[in-house]
């Protein structure tokens, strides 16, 4: 038996968190297990997979990079009677040369994608660009606060997306009809340069924030000595490498195509980031 509401997956997360919010907004039934929380779910624990998706209607699923484990998911939410499943993937995972399909999180969208299709009763996939809070919240935000922002990003540019704006689409997917069999590729409306995204940020928090452009080899090097491994480094670099390739600048209609309006702006983005504190040391 199902009831109505609807489980979260990586509901603490930069999207996820989101969907939570505006789906108690909206007065939905929501569940949002943790690792830690009750109800516990924990991607590398299978035992916790079921309890999590027993009598829930539909599921946000953030997948869980690096692994292939959204189609045994999903073949379990099926079977337990779910019949919703909106996938958070990424940008270009149908774009020859755009991602390295042997590395990081490639292989988890693609087949993460490929499974929600065949197994799924009702999905929606989004492909999001690159999240402008990566700024704000995620992989760049020390180097922000450092003041420099030293990527292999050359003078490429990437037309980032508005968590907010993903969360919207993920909710108007998990809670309206319409949305079934759509894969919504999200970008914001412009692109910009790291230079110029530095140089919004620069304005709105008073702190100088430059770009340094940097060669792959300079960049995992730096991030080795920082201790990263040489494989998360070099999975790093090959996500940036589409921004320098210019495989990131193009603007995508989903935010349309679903909610009926365009996308947030950076500019909007980083005056409300900034308001709220976001690069308060
Ligand atoms: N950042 C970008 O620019 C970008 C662009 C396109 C696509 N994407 C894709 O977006 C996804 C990340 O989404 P996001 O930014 O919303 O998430 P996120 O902020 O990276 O958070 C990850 C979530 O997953 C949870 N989690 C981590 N390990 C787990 C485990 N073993 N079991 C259960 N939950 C676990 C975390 O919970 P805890 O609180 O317990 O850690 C957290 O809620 C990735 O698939 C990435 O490839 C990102």
């Amino acid at each position: 038996m199902t009831d109505d509401s609807i489980l979260v997956l990586g509901g603490t997360g930069t999207t996820g968190s989101r969907v939570v919010s505006r789906l108690k907004a909206l007065g939905a039934a929501v569940r949002v297990p943790s690792r830690s929380g009750e109800p516990r779910f924990d991607w590398t624990d299978r035992t916790t997979w079921r309890p999590a998706l027993d009598g829930v209607a539909a599921v946000y699923v953030v997948p869980f990079d690096g692994q292939r484990l959204t189609r045994p998911l999903v073949a379990l939410a099926t079977e337990v009677g779910v019949e919703r499943v909106v996938l958070l993937s990424g940008r270009g995972v149908d774009v020859p040369g755009y991602a390295n399909e042997n590395s990081g999180a490639g292989p988890t969208h693609i087949d993460g994608e490929h499974a929600v299709r065949e197994l799924a009763t009702d999905w929606t996939i989004l492909r999001p660009s690159w999240f402008a809070q990566n700024f704000s919240e995620g992989v760049f935000r020390d180097a922000v606060l450092a003041g420099e922002l030293r990527l292999p990003a050359g003078d490429g540019a990437a037309s980032f997306v508005d968590a907010e704006d993903i969360a919207a689409v993920a909710v108007a997917a998990l809670t309206e009809p319409g949305h079934a069999g759509q894969t919504y590729e999200l970008s914001g409306p412009r692109a910009l340069t790291i230079a110029e995204a530095a140089a919004e940020i620069s304005r709105a928090t008073g702190h100088g924030i430059r770009y340094v452009p940097l060669v792959p080899e300079e960049f995992t090097a730096e991030l080795v000595a920082d201790g990263w491994s040489t494989t998360d480094a070099e999975d790093f670099a090959d996500a940036v490498a589409p921004i320098r390739r210019g495989m990131d600048s193009h603007i995508s209609d989903g935010v349309r195509r679903s909610l009926g309006r365009e996308p947030r702006d950076f500019t909007e983005f980083v005056d409300s980031a900034a308001a709220a504190g976001a690069w308060r040391g």
